[in-house]
């Protein structure tokens, strides 16, 4: 354990910020260092865990000073690469500033540290009698500020919208110290340029999101969770449709078998006695109309032969199951180091889109598992490249990139991006020119210019 680095950058900054925790130890570099991407070797100069706004401005400005760039860091939960720290970064987590800040009952807004993780602040809106709706597995790890950056999409998109839409208001610490209060909780505001949308999706590369108000709403109404198995991938959207004309739906996901096959290994329990190709997890209210309209929607689909099987949740606990089985996915993979692709397309280029992407990964992909799953709803597909236990990670990493290159392209073809909900940090950095024109990257490089005049806010990520 070496907390006294004899880096003579690290020490200026322990002279002017005597409070600050600042380590080095090494395994400590190693866990702040990386995400759930684990491509890269972790390599940070060390790790800054302030505890106020005061402390993040003077270390961004002690970052200037010195040339040091900064990763800021929360729950490294992220899928692309954003969170790591390779280079002799310094990371800056905000782990230490997770509380909130306040409640409004009037405006119903939440306000956050940027460090609170999503399901603390899901609690304490729950406790105020409201919902704070976006969700995804990582509840418990991830923090509001990388879900910020992120701009975090998760399971109930489709009934409520991506994280974007969730922010009255943020505070962000620019990549040259300024503070900027952006949107400030005003339900209307048209007074020139919308910086918060700038901030969100960012990805740390403008600067470090210190707090946040977030938006409540009604709690959601009571639910049941249905789970169907469905014969074929065609049939997926047009389940979809039969579901989406007759109820509202609160979330509409799908896995394939092989995704179920790994879950199932990981301890979850076998939703039928067969074995079907493709499944979805579809919520929808519980009342007595839904419920009818729901099984309406079953029978016609079965009777077109669009679904093979079926079952509803008759309790909290089975809902609980059945959802199990779709937010395990992530978690039963990871064992596997997986290429994960995450994809989308508009919804009415979904079934087009599907049918090229499915014929080109199975004819690019013969020697590996590939793991289909996702938003479907939403237009957003994960498909995960699983790296058999034997072949080394480059030459596996090489070859993904090689399919991903001609995925991109196919992608490109349908209007559809390279990223849908995980940003493109260090994984999908080649493959940004598909989804956003050359002019639109020079004005972000622009944009990056005025608010990081010394390019210090994770460097590398998203773009060179
Ligand atoms: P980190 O991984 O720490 O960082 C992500 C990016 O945000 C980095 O670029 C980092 O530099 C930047 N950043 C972090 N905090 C700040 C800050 N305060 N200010 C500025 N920049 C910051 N994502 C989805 O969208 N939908 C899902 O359904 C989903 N499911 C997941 C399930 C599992 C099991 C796992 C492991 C991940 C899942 N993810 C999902 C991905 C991930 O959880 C999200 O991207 C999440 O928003 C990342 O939050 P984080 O705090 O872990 O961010
Ligand atoms: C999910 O939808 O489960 C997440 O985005 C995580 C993943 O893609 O692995
Ligand atoms: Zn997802």
């Amino acid at each position: 354990m070496s907390d006294s680095a004899p880096d003579p950058r690290l020490d200026t900054l322990r002279r002017q910020l005597p409070g600050l925790r600042l380590t080095t130890d090494p395994a400590e570099l190693e866990h702040y260092g990386r995400d759930w991407t684990r491509r890269w070797v972790p390599a940070p100069l060390a790790i800054a865990l302030p505890t106020s706004v005061d402390e993040v401005q003077a270390i961004v400005r002690w970052a200037n000073a010195e040339g040091v760039a900064i990763v800021p860091s929360g729950g490294r939960t992220g899928l692309s690469g954003g969170a790591v720290a390779a280079s002799g970064e310094l990371v800056l987590s905000l782990e230490r500033m997770s509380k909130v800040i306040g409640f409004d009952a009037v405006d119903r807004t939440l306000t956050v540290q940027a460090g609170i993780p999503l399901q603390a602040a899901q609690d304490a809106a729950r406790e105020h009698g409201l919902q704070y709706p976006v969700d995804f597995a990582a509840r418990g790890s991830c923090s509001i500020g990388g879900n910020i950056a992120t701009n975090a999409g998760g399971i109930r998109v489709l009934r409520y919208g991506n994280t974007r839409e969730w922010i009255a208001g943020l505070t962000l610490v620019t990549g040259s110290g300024e503070l900027l209060e952006l949107g400030r909780s005003l339900v209307k505001n048209s007074s020139g340029y919308d910086l918060r949308h700038l901030a969100i999706a960012s990805e740390g590369t403008l600067g470090i999101v210190v707090e946040a108000s977030l938006k409540l709403t009604d709690p959601p109404p009571p639910t049941n969770v249905m789970l169907l198995a469905l014969p074929s991938f065609e049939a997926l959207m047009q389940v979809f449709e039969a579901f989406r004309s007759r109820l509202q739906l609160q979330a509409f996901e799908f896995f394939t078998d092989l995704a179920l096959k790994h879950v199932l290994a990981h301890g979850a329990q076998a939703p039928f006695a067969e074995v079907h190709p493709f499944y979805v997890v579809t919520e929808f209210a519980s009342d007595e109309a839904s419920e009818a309209e729901a099984l309406a929607a079953f029978e016609q689909c079965m009777e077109q032969g669009l679904v093979s099987d079926g079952v509803i949740s008759g309790s909290d606990a089975q809902a609980a199951q059945l959802w199990r089985l779709r937010e395990g996915i992530t978690e039963s993979l990871a064992r596997y180091v997986p290429y994960k692709n995450d994809v989308s397309v508009r919804l009415s280029a979904m079934p087009a889109f599907l049918a090229e992407a499915q014929s080109l990964l199975a004819k690019e992909y013969p020697q590996f598992e590939v793991v289909w799953f996702g938003h479907i709803g939403d237009g957003n597909l994960h498909i995960n490249i699983l790296k058999p236990d034997g072949l080394a990670l480059e030459a596996f990493v090489a070859d993904c990139e090689r399919v991903t290159k001609l995925l991109a392209s196919t992608l490109q073809a349908h209007g559809g991006s390279i990223s849908a909900e995980h940003g493109i940090g260090l994984v999908k950095k080649p493959y940004l020119g598909c989804t956003r024109s050359d002019a639109e990257i020079a004005a972000m490089r622009g944009i990056k210019a005025v608010l990081d005049p010394n390019g210090i806010m994770n460097p590398g990520k998203l773009f060179d």
